[in-house]
């Protein structure tokens, strides 16, 4: 049985204050059996973190630096963000590959490292609507996930969480059906269970893009969705605690 598990990605929202309004609406809220965690903007790590302390709520970072340490201006390394409480990192979100044309080898780098200093990685896939319209969703899932897997086998697959997120489907309210959700979570899981069925059993595969707390429960239900990686609905908390509810 895989736990479920609901991260809010935060993206670049905020303020100090607004963020600690979050977290204690978060704590005031209840949260149901799923395994909750937030990934706010990096600065406020160490805060979130803090007000966090004993709530069994985790900490993740949007992104982690593929190098150790160093003259990297501007990167966080995997063990500053181990230091600021954090146990999950997101990487490859189709923000990075698209803004900041964040490249397959990198992002599998970003995975290794994070990997490597125990942070879980959230490694974010996904196609875009010209790919979808093209019938080549499979493919370009299959690429980005192979870029992980060639360079570090799949075993270390195992240690991290996957997260399918349809570029058409972020931030913009269209939301994939639960059909098509499944459809690709489950080419997922089968692609991993020809390399290794212990890790494909094992993965927890979210699912990203528009989740809200009226389409999250008909998603949370196909047998291939283990989670939710929130974006817009993160932001406040008792739509993040509603899809917790109902993981
Ligand atoms: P959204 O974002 O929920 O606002 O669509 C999801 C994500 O980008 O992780």
């Amino acid at each position: 049985m895989r736990t479920p598990l609901i991260a809010g990605n935060w993206k670049m929202n905020g303020s100090l204050q607004s963020v600690i309004e979050l977290v204690e609406g978060i704590k005031a809220g209840e949260a149901g059996k799923a395994q909750l965690a937030v990934c706010p903007p990096a600065v406020y790590l160490m805060k979130v973190g803090g007000m966090l302390d004993g709530t069994g709520i985790a900490l993740g970072a949007q992104n982690v630096c593929d190098r150790e340490t160093g003259a990297f201006t501007g990167e966080i390394s995997a063990s500053m963000l181990k230091e600021s409480g954090c146990q999950y990192a997101i990487v490859g979100h189709s923000e990075r590959r698209a803004l900041y044309q964040e490249s397959d080898e990198l992002v599998a780098r970003r995975f290794a490292m994070a990997a490597a200093s125990g942070l879980v990685p959230i490694l974010c896939i996904g196609e875009t609507l010209e790919q979808r319209e093209k019938g080549v969703t499979e493919a370009v899932v299959s690429r980005q996930l192979d870029a992980v897997i060639e360079q570090q086998g799949v075993s270390v697959i195992g240690q991290a969480v996957i997260a399918y997120e349809p570029v058409w489907a972020i931030g913009t309210g269209k939301v994939a059906t639960p059909e098509q959700a499944q459809a690709v979570h489950g080419f997922i899981r089968e692609k991993l269970a020809t390399l290794d069925a212990g890790v494909a059993d094992k993965v927890q595969i979210l699912y990203g893009g528009s989740m809200n707390p009226a389409n999250a429960g008909e998603l949370l239900s196909k047998p291939d969705i283990d989670g939710g990686l929130i974006g817009g609905a993160s932001l406040k908390a008792a739509d993040f605690l509603a899809i917790g509810q109902s993981a």
